[in-house]
């Protein structure tokens, strides 16, 4: 089945396929074509260009696109989406005056949602999940990361990413799932921390290797949480059996987990709102993706990640949600690059940019996704008449989104 849209306002995102990620001034650049078409057949995007070289082309069907705008979809490479309850309770207290690091020093936090799900059962996991995911995609992510973390036991850490792999066989965009086992200590570890990373090491990760569970391993590297050795004592367990690192550094404090990442060859490091000259350095010379999670710096009121510093500095990075129930609980990725525009001082391009094609590799799938580029799947956006690729950013609330396109098909709204 070949479909032919036609009169597309702008063809936003047009890459060569070999384009995996961009840098520094590089993503400021958004190629974009006016009055363009595109070409897909089955899942595939096969061609596309400028209307008036379009000469006459066979398909079986044309959808005329006058006014509109073509994206590809957003790339979250950043959720904890499987989680047993929302935490409006902790939200009201941080309102009132205590801090994110208060709240979980009594019990509440991470500890809290752990907690919650170890109880329940993995049947209605995957409902509510599957839930946020369809909603997720009505607002145009068309590829997503998924970490584990709740569970902070071999079980509960076992139900978190069978879930995910459900939710893999259930949904036709491109899901990866991050084993994040050392998300805190839990509390019958309190007293002997060494045990439970030694539970991470021996148990869970060749266990969850066995089970083909997860690609990427995860840890929070931050004061309270995991020290920096032991964040690279769990990497490279996790290397052993394969599993990549994508790693939760310097949300609070700069404690040496960059500098672990990049030595442990991180697809990414990710939060970043401190940031040393160091580790902009060490950032600076390697092929990690840094990840900034804007939505988490809004509902916590925190610093954002210095994306200027960043992106001056030639180090390449995506955006991405962070949903999770404690410090984001959303996972609007439209509002994510509208954040970054506004907060972070992105421009357009380069929030754009962040959100799809380094989200990709952040994904480690700029091959298949990201950008509008012959031979990668289908997955893009439809928007409502709107102005300009700017009035994404720009309408901050607003749904421009009119259709969602994944693996070639249009999904069901609403
Ligand atoms: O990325 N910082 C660590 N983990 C999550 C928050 C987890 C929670 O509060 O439940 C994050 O912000
Ligand atoms: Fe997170």
């Amino acid at each position: 089945m070949t479909t032919l849209f036609i009169n597309i306002k702008e063809l936003v995102q047009v890459r060569e396929l070999d384009v995996m990620k961009v840098s520094g001034k590089n993503m400021s650049i958004l190629p974009i074509i006016k009055n363009a078409f595109l070409i897909i057949k089955d899942n595939i995007i096969v061609d596309f260009g400028s209307m008036n070289k379009l000469g006459i082309k066979k398909s079986d069907k044309v959808v005329d696109l006058t006014g509109k705008l073509v994206l590809p979809t957003w790339c979250d490479s950043h959720t904890h989406l499987v989680f047993a309850d929302t935490r409006e309770e902790e939200f009201v207290n941080r309102i009132k005056g205590l801090t994110y690091q208060e709240i979980a020093k009594r019990g509440g936090g991470i500890l809290n949602s752990a907690k919650k799900l170890q109880i329940k059962p993995e049947i209605e996991l995957f409902d509510d999940a599957e839930k946020r995911l369809k909603e997720l995609i009505q607002n145009g992510t068309g590829a997503i990361e998924i970490k584990s973390g709740y569970g902070l036991s071999l079980e509960s850490e076992l139900k978190i990413l069978r879930v995910i792999k459900k939710l893999k066989e259930n949904f036709s965009i491109p899901i990866k799932a991050t084993f994040l086992g050392a998300h805190a200590i839990p509390i019958k570890y309190k007293e002997k921390r060494a045990d439970y990373i030694q539970l991470i090491i021996d148990k869970m990760i060749p266990e969850i290797a066995k089970e083909k569970l997860a690609d990427y391993i995860d840890v929070f590297c931050e004061k309270g949480y995991f020290t920096s050795k032991e964040t690279d004592q769990i990497l490279k367990a996790g290397r052993k059996y394969g599993l990549i690192p994508k790693i939760h550094v310097n949300q609070f404090n700069s404690i040496g987990g960059v500098k672990v990442g990049v030595k442990n060859n991180a697809l990414s490091v990710d939060h970043l709102e401190v940031l040393t000259d160091e580790d902009l350095s060490i950032l600076s010379k390697s092929d990690t993706m840094s990840v900034a999670l804007p939505s988490c710096s809004f509902f916590l009121g925190i610093p954002y990640t210095n994306a200027r510093k960043l992106i001056d500095a030639n180090v390449p990075m995506a955006i991405a949600s962070d949903y999770n129930p404690g410090s984001s609980p959303s996972g609007n990725m439209n509002f994510v690059v509208s954040l970054a525009c506004i907060k972070m001082r992105m421009t357009p391009e380069e929030a754009i940019n962040a959100a799809t094609i380094n989200a990709a590799y952040a994904l480690n799938l700029s091959n298949k996704i990201g950008s509008i580029s012959k031979g990668k799947v289908a997955n893009f956006i439809i928007t409502k008449p709107i102005k300009s690729y700017s009035s994404i950013p720009y309408a901050f609330a607003d749904n421009y989104i009119e259709k969602v396109y994944v693996n070639g098909k249009e999904t069901q709204t609403k």
